[in-house]
């Protein structure tokens, strides 16, 4: 049997260990050279921390506000398309996971359950759905209402994907989904990404994405989106200041940094580079959250110190889930949240509001990696 995991790390290798080739590729990779991938994670450590001492720590709470929902910390799980892909039970288990953890999912509209489905399996759960703006409008209305009817508390609307990033594993692979899954929120084969359609010879989905997403979205979508919906909006996949000053323009609740994982542009900056310089932008005008290479708990310390309300592990969680459904989930997020409260006492940090600017500085020094 192989050994307990003690860092997401061993949960990777143990899902690389598991997963069929073509599907760990489609999770892992990133676009192009993978440039910001990589940097991604490293970026992390070219932040020094700064702890308080004698501070009694020995009470710490960790909970959180987000959209106005109370989690059990400001660790979230970030959208990941087609999660049965990684195991039989795909989102309904990763949404058990957070609820049992007190924690809020982001569902992907590319979901291999329904939006109904993953709200029946854990109806308590904090849950937002992140949404992609079809080039029909009409079923883009259709997957918010749905939500809204199912309870979910907000919409994450990705801003980064007019075309889908060129992930070069996945075009030598030609992904496509397996014969016995669809994505879940859709009645027709050509939009449910079926393998009954013909893809050709690129990565399947960016061709689904270059068929079935408007590339033409403009700020206006946004100023329509709020009005389609009584639910926060959060704009994801924000990386310059005065992009962020615009969204706040638009009435958005929040506003995700995210280069979505390293799987779009590549080259752009690691997400907690920037974060600094829109959290200023911001201004508390919208709550701010960061993903992106989050994989410790001084990882997740270090955005909370930079502004951050809350990070999305993105993933992370797909490790969990292929090691072990929704147990695996849950373990994951237990690790990074035992993780996050030994670092935050050892900061000298009782409560999430403690964690200040002050704690964390850009290194003087080389980066490790
Ligand atoms: C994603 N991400 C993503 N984003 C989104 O808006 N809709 C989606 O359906 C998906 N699907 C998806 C699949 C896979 C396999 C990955 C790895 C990522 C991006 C995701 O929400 C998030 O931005 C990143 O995953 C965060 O980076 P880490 O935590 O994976 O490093
Ligand atoms: C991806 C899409 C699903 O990153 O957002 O693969």
């Amino acid at each position: 049997m192989s050994e307990k995991p003690v860092c997401i790390n061993d949960y990777e290798q143990q899902a690389k260990r598991i997963l069929p080739k073509a599907v760990f590729d489609y999770f892992c990779s990133g676009a192009d050279e993978q440039e910001t991938l990589a940097d991604n994670v490293a970026a992390f450590s070219r932040w020094r921390l700064y702890p308080r001492v004698l501070r009694d720590v020995s009470c710490m709470d960790l909970s959180v506000s987000i959209l106005g929902q109370r989690v059990s910390m400001p660790i979230c799980v970030a959208a990941t398309a087609m999660q049965r892909m990684a195991h039989p039970d795909g989102e309904t288990a990763t949404v058990k996971a957070c609820s049992s953890a007190g924690t809020g999912m982001m569902l992907s509209s590319w979901s291999t359950s329904s939006i109904e489905e993953v709200a029946e399996a854990a109806p308590d759960a904090v849950r937002w759905l992140q949404l992609y703006i079809y080039q029909d409008r009409q079923l883009t209305t259709t997957l918010v209402k749905k939500a809204e009817a199912a309870g979910y508390k907000g919409i994450f609307v990705t801003v980064d994907t007019p075309y889908l990033g060129r992930r070069r594993n996945d075009v030598r692979n030609r992904f496509q989904l397996p014969s016995h899954l669809r994505m879940a929120n859709f009645e027709t084969s050509d939009l449910a990404f079926s393998s009954k359609e013909c893809y050709g010879e690129d990565s399947g989905l960016a061709v689904y994405v270059a068929r079935a997403i408007d590339p033409s979205l403009k700020w206006e979508d946004i100023a329509w989106l709020k009005k389609i919906t009584t639910l926060p909006v959060v704009v994801k996949g924000i990386l310059r200041a005065d992009d962020a000053r615009e969204a706040l323009k638009y009435g958005v609740d929040g506003i995700l940094v995210s280069n979505h994982g390293a799987r779009q542009l590549d080259g752009v900056p690691a997400t907690i580079d920037i974060l600094p310089e829109i959290v200023e932008a911001v201004g508390g005008k919208a709550e701010v959250f960061l993903d992106g290479g989050v994989r410790k708990g001084t990882d997740i310390l270090k955005a909370l110190a930079l502004g951050a309300k809350a990070v999305f592990v993105g993933r992370p969680v797909l490790w969990g889930l292929a090691c072990q459904g929704d147990k695996g989930v849950s373990e994951v997020l237990q690790l990074l949240r035992e993780e996050l409260s030994l670092a935050m006492a050892l900061a000298g940090c009782r409560t999430v509001k403690e964690v200040d600017r002050s704690i964390v500085r850009k290194s003087v020094l080389p980066s490790r990696i």
